[in-house]
């Protein structure tokens, strides 16, 4: 792919049909598709394709906070560490942090922690590792459905899974999620995170020029998108668990196989008869184990004979 400097942006980004450059309409989200549980070592994980975006989402914990300093003894944290690739952009991005990743991080985190019951976890976090493999425009969006796609996957209790999608301004018309070229030659860009539960906004960010009209529009068209992106995020933690179930029955099924029917095992230690007879042996052996154990008894039974003999004697004596 060509790298476009401002003064090669294409003047058009909507054509006379209504049309955009991918042949999208104004309301259409790129295409998008999901997955949970991609990353064995993880306690949850994600994968997210939207248009050319591709990200990962890796969650551990709850776990220790480290540093300590970070710790809050009344309730947990949520840590994001969002990182681009040197290969995901056109120009080669330096491996170091900076302050572009540290800003979205924390912006991450922010749209998913009302979504979790952080008052379980005093002293911990939820750490959220997320990884832009190739970026196209939105990728916070893109890795905060991700995130929140890993964390459903790690088991956690959620109170609803969050959906990320902007909407923006191009050609005068109001759109529905941008790719990397209508962000940076449209004029104006609002990035967004729904959490599903009650459609309320758990991210909205701003850049650029809108009407009061223009920004209702683009909230319309944000929940929109957002519905559209949460039932693929359903349907892929169905999709999973749909996996795990068929494997566990087959697992069952094999386990069953190996085991031998109750008849077998009443047959393998013999008849009946035999039966019967061996427990008789054994309440004997257990009356004699009885007798045997009972040494007070035993001893008290002997002296009594002896008792009377010497009494007797003594009477004799007389
Ligand atoms: O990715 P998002 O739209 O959330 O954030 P942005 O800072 O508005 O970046 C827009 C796009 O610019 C990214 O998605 C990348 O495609 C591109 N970009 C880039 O080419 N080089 C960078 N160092 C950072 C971003």
């Amino acid at each position: 792919m060509t790298i476009l400097i401002p003064e090669e942006y294409p003047k058009k980004l909507i054509d006379k049909n209504g049309k955009r450059l991918d042949g999208r309409a104004l309301d259409e989200l790129r295409p998008f598709s999901c997955k949970i549980g991609v990353l064995a070592n993880a306690d949850g994980s994600a994968y997210v394709e939207h248009g050319k975006n591709k990200i990962y989402a890796g969650v551990y914990g709850p776990r220790e906070v480290h540093p300590r300093h970070l710790a809050r003894p009344d309730r947990g944290i949520i840590r994001v560490d969002y990182r681009m690739t040197t290969f995901s952009v056109h120009e080669r991005k330096s491996p170091a942090p900076n302050r572009r990743e540290r800003e979205i991080s924390k912006i991450i985190e922010d749209a998913l922690a009302p979504t979790l019951f952080l008052e379980l976890y005093p002293n911990s976090a939820i750490e959220v590792y997320v990884q832009v493999i190739a970026a196209d425009g939105g990728t916070r969006c893109a890795s905060t459905t991700a995130a929140s796609l890993a964390l459903a996957d790690a088991g956690l209790p959620l109170k609803s899974l969050v959906a990320a999608v902007a909407a923006g301004k191009a050609d005068g018309e109001i759109i529905l999620d941008l790719g990397d070229l209508e962000d940076k030659a449209g004029t104006a860009d609002v990035p967004a995170a729904v959490r599903m539960i009650d459609e309320e906004f758990t991210l909205l960010q701003f850049d650029g020029e809108m009407t009061p009209e223009e920004f209702e529009k683009s909230i319309k068209l944000i929940k929109k998108g957002a519905r559209e992106i949460f039932a693929k995020q359903t349907a892929a933690i169905k999709e999973k668990f749909d996996t795990v179930r068929k494997e566990t029955e087959e697992e069952n099924k094999k386990i069953e196989k190996l085991v031998p029917p109750e008849e077998k095992i009443t047959h393998a230690s013999g008849t009946k008869e035999e039966e019967k007879a061996g427990e008789e042996k054994s309440d004997k052996a257990e009356e004699i184990k009885e007798e045997k154990e009972d040494p007070s008894d035993t001893k008290e039974e002997e002296k009594k004979p002896k008792k009377e003999k010497e009494e007797k004697k003594s009477e004799e004596n007389k």
